[in-house]
Order: structure tokens, then sequence, then C-alpha cells
């Protein structure tokens, strides 16, 4: 796990290639010298070889951004796991966006783009146009994709609920859903949110949906849909993800318990996201707690869909001061420490719900006056993006 991670993260492997460059070149020196192979006219052209090679790997700007001191100051070049972002494709051609997309994040997950009711437009058509420009877009750009999400009962198109199946034919349409998505993007999509939301905040299934009211057994059916995903593309990372994991005792007891069926029955799972749609006001030592009470599982940990809310009290007349911006940038950097404090092959990715303030999921669906994310509208750096980095190791 840890040699994987050497190869999946740029600054690691930079490194590590330099590494075996350099020795390898003077391994090779000292052969040449010791079999008298060359004298010392030859030995001094080799040596400037050395130096104009060991001068131009240094020069790369993974390793260091600023090229002139040790600090680096990209989320993406400073961890030692993938930095997501949520994006949308409507806004890739703005070209501020898509340049803060690129300079700062290692990893993407679509906002809608890959979710049920936008791709299954009708019991036997599909529409891949938006989540295909997507995964192109990321894949030119060397950047991962998380799959999200396969089943959230949010997402059930309408013409699937109206349909009313019974248990049988409801899990037969998943399943070819299931199938038909993850085949499509199978190695062009790292991971998958196979299931998303099951549990209310009491821990109790959710079952007021008539989308979960057709099983006698529902986490069995979920475990099959962890079944289906994984043989449609057996390199994938199968994840559940929920929200108020890390808070809420009774929930994450809930996923627990089911994380520990799946073992015993043999579905396969391999991590744990935590939406961390979480307030400045949030319990940071419960935050932490919980976080460790996640990893016990020993399954990869995704901070999925981080956003901070600073507006606590939803006031009209909110004013995002510095005060406000320091105490964002605390939380920012303590949920980057707790992270880090997991054993390092649980650390799957942290993912922000969003690139800009002019841009969130929460003016909408919290308050207008709501400034949750690392870059203000301008796509200027907020303190928050200097507290996660400071948090980062
Ligand atoms: C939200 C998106 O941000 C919105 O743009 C969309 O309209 C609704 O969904 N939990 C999830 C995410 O798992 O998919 C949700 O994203 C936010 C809550």
């Amino acid at each position: 796990m840890v040699f994987n991670n050497i190869w999946k993260y740029p600054k690691h492997r930079l490194m590590t290639i330099q590494l075996v460059n350099k020795t390898r070149i003077m391994l090779t020196y000292q052969y040449l010298i010791n079999m008298g192979k060359i004298n010392l006219w030859k030995g001094l052209s080799v040596l400037i070889f050395i130096v104009a090679f060991y001068t131009t790997c240094t020069k790369d700007s993974d390793l260091n951004p600023t090229n002139n001191s040790s600090e680096i100051f990209i989320l993406k070049d400073k961890a030692s796991f993938n930095i997501g972002v949520a994006v949308k494709t409507n806004l890739l051609s703005d070209t501020a966006y898509a340049n803060t997309l690129r300079k700062n994040f290692n990893q993407i997950t679509a906002e809608y783009e890959m979710k049920m009711e936008t791709i299954w437009q009708s019991s036997a058509s599909y529409s891949f146009t938006k989540a295909d420009e997507l995964v192109d877009y990321a894949l030119q750009n060397e950047i991962q994709v998380h799959g999200h999400a396969l089943v959230w009962y949010k997402s059930f198109p309408v013409w699937f609920k109206n349909a009313k199946y019974d248990s049988a034919a409801f899990e037969e349409k998943v399943k070819e859903y299931i199938t038909t998505v993850v085949t499509r993007y199978k190695g062009k999509v790292i991971s998958w949110d196979v299931v998303n939301e099951i549990f209310d905040d009491y821990g109790g299934l959710r079952v007021d949906e008539t989308v979960y009211a057709t099983f006698h057994d529902p986490i069995a059916f979920y475990g099959r849909c962890f079944q289906y995903t994984r043989n449609a593309d057996p390199q994938a990372k199968l994840f559940y993800n929920d929200y108020s994991v890390v808070i809420s005792g009774p929930k994450r007891y809930a996923i627990k318990q089911m994380v520990e069926r799946f073992n015993n029955e043999g579905y396969p799972i391999d991590g744990l996201g935590d939406q961390f749609h979480y307030k400045v006001s949030t319990d940071k030592m419960l935050m932490k707690s919980g976080m460790k009470d996640m990893a016990a599982t020993g399954l990869l940990v995704h901070i999925s869909e981080l956003d901070i809310v600073v507006n606590v009290d939803k006031s009209d007349s909110y004013v995002f001061t510095s005060t406000e911006a320091q105490k964002q940038a605390d939380t920012y950097q303590a949920v980057a420490e707790m992270f880090e404090e997991l054993p390092q092959e649980q650390k799957f990715a942290i993912t922000i719900w969003g690139i800009t303030d002019k841009y969130t999921w929460l003016t909408g669906w919290w308050h207008p006056k709501e400034y949750p994310l690392l870059f203000d509208s301008n796509y200027q750096k907020k303190e928050s993006y200097n507290g996660f980095l400071k948090g980062l190791n």
C-alpha cells in the first residue's frame, strides 16, 4: 500500500524517479571507472552530464511550485493523498474556474453529472454526454475521477419511481444500471460511492422512501449493489458515503454494523466516506474522535464533500469579516490535521464540495450569504486555503 502510494502521488513519484535516476547514473559512472572503460577526460564529461541532468530534474515545479523556497503552497503538491473537488462541467469553459481546478486539485467528483437522475433518462435510454465530458477532461488533465453516486434515494428518476417495480424487477433494473455505468468508465473512474445516505440521523434505515419499501432486507440488497459494482470493475475502490458520520454516534454504529455484516457475508467494500458538510461551530473534538472510530473499521476514509458553513445562524445581515475567515481557516486546519492522524494507508482523499464561493450549493440550500469554500468569488485564495494547507503534514 505504501509502495502504491509512491506511484499514485506525483510528488512522491517524481522524488523517487529523481533518486533512482541519480543513484543509477552514479553507479554506472563508478562501474565504468572500475572497469577501466573511461579515462579522466571522459570521466569529466560524464560528470558534467550528471550535473546538467540533476539541475533539469530539480527545476520541475511539481516539487517546488515557487522555485525559490522549499515550502509548498499548493494543496495537491503538499498532500500525500489526493485532493479532490466537486466540479460542474458547464463551468469548465470559465478560464479562471478551470485554471484554479487544474492548479490545486488532482481528483474530481461530478457535482451532479454522474448521478442516476442525470444519466438514466428512461427504462431503455442513458445519457452520458455530461459524464463523458467530465471524465475526458479529467483524463486529459491527469486528474483522477471519483464516481458519485450509483444508488441514492434522492436521485432515482421520476420514471423509475412511477414504474412501481416489485423487489425482483427493481433489483434487476438497478443491477443493469450499475453494470452499464461502471463498465463504461472501467479503468477511468478510480472509485465509486456505490450507496449514498441510506441511514437517517438516528441510525435507522430510511424506509419512508418508496424505493426502499420494496425490500424486506435492504442491507442485503445494498451488499449486492457493491457486488455488482465489483463485478463490473474489479479495480475500482468501493465506498459507502453518508453525512454526519463522525458526529453522529448512532449513524456511525449502524454503518459499522453494516460493514461487519458485509465482511461476514462476503460483500465487497473498500472505504467509508463522510461528506463533511459541517460548520465553524461543529465540535472539533467530536469530529476527531468520530473519525478515529470510523477508521477503526480498517477501511479507507474519504472526506468526500467538505465545506464549512460560516453563517451558522442563517442571518440576513451576515458579513464575512476577517475574524469569520480566521474561524473558518482554523476549522479547515483542524479537519486536515485529524485526517492526517489516520494510518497513512487509510487516507483515501479529501474532496472539497466546490471550487469557489461564487458557485456553491449552500447559497441555495443553506443561505444566500454563505462562503464555505477555499476560493472567494474572484478565485482568490481565502484564509481557509491557508488553514487547510497548514493542517497537512
Ligand atoms: C448536491 C449538489 O451540490 C447540488 O448541485 C445538487 O443539486 C444536489 O446535490 N449530499 C450529496 C451530494 O451526496 O450529492 C449533494 O450534492 C449534497 C449532499
